[in-house]
């Protein structure tokens, strides 16, 4: 895994932009693997800025969203739906048509999370997955002792997830129990995984994640996993990493055509 600490989030956001830009100045039609909360937002606005700069296009691309909440009504403003739409794709110029979030209102969640499987396959898969990290390790909302091998499916948020994310509501109680997230093995399958976080909150469960062992205990350490797997961490965030020296040291090295 590529470890990248930089001095704050802005660094973060710039570098995790350039990736995204890279992947898709390399394929216009590629397929944009869309987190949501806190983490991405300033990658979000970065890349937006760089549209309207006209250094960057982005019409051709599709999203698919990682995740959605099950059971708030239509158009809430914290649903993901309207989150993606509201930040991700009226800014970066994104065609509607081609954003797909999982529909968390179906009636039958299990038909929802099947079709959602097969729209990503449809589309080819991902070709690079932009991810934050849970408290407790999870990414996507797969919570602690997810398997590694799931698929989209119906969760159950953990207590320290729906505290963490009542921010975004009026009261913790309207956080909802449940949710659609792609599986572990869903992520798993994109081409490229790219997670930002930012701040010590974050410091245990990205240590967790690059240096501790593999477990479902902690979601995020699936990344261990794959081969192509980059974690641009903030100073604050990479503050429990025993490796740090080492992280540094490789990414001044790294030799320039293999940077995005
Ligand atoms: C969001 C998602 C979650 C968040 C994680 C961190 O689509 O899948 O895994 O990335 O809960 O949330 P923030 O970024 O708000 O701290």
């Amino acid at each position: 895994m590529e470890v990248i600490v930089l001095p704050g989030p802005d660094d973060v956001a710039r570098v995790a932009a350039d990736v995204v830009a890279d992947v898709v100045r390399r394929r216009p039609g590629a397929v944009l693997g869309l987190a949501t909360g806190s983490s991405p937002v300033g990658v979000y606005a970065e890349l937006a800025r760089r549209v309207t700069a006209g250094e960057l296009d982005l019409t051709g691309v599709s999203g698919f969203a990682l995740d959605e909440y099950v059971g708030l009504p239509a158009g809430h403003p914290e649903s993901y739906a309207a989150v993606i739409a509201r930040d991700v794709t009226g800014p970066l110029g994104l065609d509607p048509a081609r954003v797909h979030v999982p529909d968390g209102r179906a009636a039958d969640l299990e038909a929802a999370a099947e079709a959602y499987e097969q729209a990503l396959a449809d589309a080819g898969g991902v070709d690079v997955q932009l991810l934050g990290i849970g408290a407790n390790g999870h990414i996507g909302f797969n919570e602690p002792t997810s398997s590694f091998g799931s698929r989209t499916r119906l969760k159950t948020l953990a207590a320290r997830t729906r505290a963490d994310n009542a921010r975004f509501f009026t009261s913790p109680d309207e956080v909802p129990l449940h949710c659609l997230t792609q599986g572990l093995g869903t992520i798993l399958g994109a081409r490229r995984l790219l997670l930002v976080a930012q701040g010590s909150a974050k410091a245990e469960a990205v240590a967790a994640a690059v240096e501790g062992p593999l477990t479902s205990m902690v979601p995020a350490s699936a990344l261990q996993l794959h081969p192509r797997a980059t974690v641009v961490v903030d100073e604050e965030a990479a503050a429990r990493l025993t490796l740090l020296d080492h992280y540094r040291q490789v990414y001044a090295a790294k030799p320039d055509w293999q940077r995005p």
